[in-house]
């Protein structure tokens, strides 16, 4: 039999492959910024299509990695090309790139100390940089996990453990929890509500003000409603910022609020609470100090790869009752507050060193860098809200608070239909990607600004060129 995996081993074919691809890379990166019009963002593709290529694909002899990659890449929607603007995935930044490969050589398990000697110290020097960021105290620390999906739902793990004995004991009968969250969360939250036994009546969503941030001034009586109905609230969870127009609520109340019930306050700062990098925008999260807990996302504004988040508790020492369990064979003193065994306060056991991508940029730019995208980003998109607001055509959701601009092409009739079809067009056509969102009922074109190459000039091109889909249709109607 032939010897396959003496061949997969050598390093003399890794060193002439990897040598092509980061020149195969760089070129793909430097098309990021190209003008040119066959360059496009969205080489859509139908689903079953898709399917039946792959399907094919994997029936095809041996093929070199770089063909494959080649493949890969121009069948993918790029994030790094300037006219990406859709959902919120940063164009990771190059030197990140090339950390994310020593991760995956160095495959650390991270569970236990041993298997990840330097990750685990990473997590904890980071997430502690991050905390003090953001006002906390020296008392605050956290750790690294993956995703914001996955960070908000340990948070409120962590918020059960703290109200309740229902980790260990199980529901009481009766026993109805019960979280306050605006109703423009991201849908996560539901989620690990329900995952967490609170059921569709646990998830208690408070309507938002007409700039979709939750309506503080509600928090009061719907909690009073929740406790007369026989339900133990146990939490309130804070947007900084919501995803469909990214609005930051108001933390400062939700902090006083929480306090005054004595109950856990997350913030699910996932896309917003880097904002604190910024002396200029540091307003909008106003109050995150004072959370129990905060879910940040590194590779959403903070320009690294998927997935990191930070997952940050204001007393460090919350974390370990979030999951109170024996694994004999991984710790010996199960009792005891180790920051260097991650898996004790991850839902995780292995895990990927991914903190090493923040770490890395880090240590080669300064945090200078966020602040500098933050800046960037979110003055961007108040051009380009101003852009829309003087164009007559269009209408502006509202006001963006960030880098996250909802607007429309507006419509004497069926609104909706007309800018549902216009993106549908746009993401035929490839030379753009953006998202669409429902807002009061209302469907709106959605815009993500997250690459820091993206210039005003595309984003004029955009409205010119939805301007155009947009007359073409109405005309075709008349
Ligand atoms: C505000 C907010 N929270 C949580 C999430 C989920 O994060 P992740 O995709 O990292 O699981 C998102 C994703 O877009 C988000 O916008």
């Amino acid at each position: 039999m032939e010897n396959i995996l003496d061949k997969a081993f050598s390093t003399e074919d890794f060193r002439r492959q990897g040598h092509e691809l980061v020149e195969m890379l760089a070129d793909f990166l430097t098309d990021a910024t190209s003008d040119q019009k066959d360059i496009h963002v969205m080489p859509w593709q139908d689903p079953q299509q898709q399917l039946e290529y792959w399907q094919q694909d994997l029936q095809k002899p041996a093929v070199s990695p770089l063909d494959l990659f080649k493949d890969v890449m121009a069948r993918s929607v790029q994030v790094n090309k300037k006219r990406f603007v859709g959902h919120q995935t940063t164009p990771a930044v190059p030197v990140s790139i090339l950390s994310s490969a020593v991760v995956a050589a160095l495959n650390q398990g991270m569970g236990v100390y041993e298997m990840g000697m330097v990750g685990n110290t990473l997590e904890k020097v980071m997430t502690e940089h991050l905390a003090q960021k953001l006002g906390f105290t020296a008392e605050a620390s956290g750790f690294v996990t993956s995703g914001g999906s996955l960070g908000n739902l340990t948070a409120l793990l962590a918020a059960r453990a703290a109200a309740t004995q229902v980790w260990n004991k199980g529901f009481e009968p009766d026993q109805k929890l019960a979280v306050l969250v605006s109703e423009e969360a991201h849908y996560c939250i539901d989620r690990a509500a329900r995952i967490l036994g609170f059921g569709a009546e646990g998830i208690i969503k408070v309507p938002v003000n007409n700039k979709f941030q939750m309506r503080t001034d509600l928090l009061e009586s719907y909690y009073r409603k929740a406790t007369a109905a026989g339900k133990q609230v146990i939490c309130v969870v804070g947007c900084a910022s919501t995803t469909s127009t990214g609005s930051f609520d108001d933390l400062q109340a939700i902090a006083e609020f929480s306090q005054r019930h004595n109950l856990w306050f997350h913030v699910d700062g996932a896309h917003g609470a880097p904002s604190a990098f910024s002396p200029q925008y540091r307003h909008l999260v106003k109050g995150i100090e004072q959370a129990d807990s905060v879910v940040v996302d590194y590779h959403k504004m903070m320009l690294v790869p998927s997935l990191s988040t930070a997952l940050i508790f204001k007393r460090g020492a919350d974390a370990y009752r979030t999951f109170s369990q024996r694994a004999q064979y991984l710790w010996s003193e199960q009792e005891t507050e180790e920051w260097y065994n991650g898996g004790k306060r991850s839902f995780e056991c292995t895990k990927a060193m991914s903190v090493l991508n923040i770490y890395t940029v880090f240590r080669t730019y300064g945090e200078a860098i966020f602040q500098e995208n933050i800046e960037r980003l979110y003055g961007m998109a108040t051009s380009f809200a101003a852009r829309i607001k003087t164009n007559p055509h269009f209408e502006l959701a509202t006001e963006p608070q960030c880098n996250i601009v909802c607007f429309r092409y507006k419509a004497a009739e069926d609104a909706s239909g007309l800018n549902k079809e216009i993106r549908r067009q746009l993401l035929e056509d490839g030379r753009f990607y953006l998202v669409q969102t429902i807002l009061n009922g209302e469907l709106f074109l959605r815009t993500s600004i997250m690459n820091p190459l993206t210039q005003e000039q595309d984003l004029e091109e955009l409205l010119a060129e939805i301007e155009k889909k947009a007359a073409a249709l109405v005309e075709s109607v008349e």
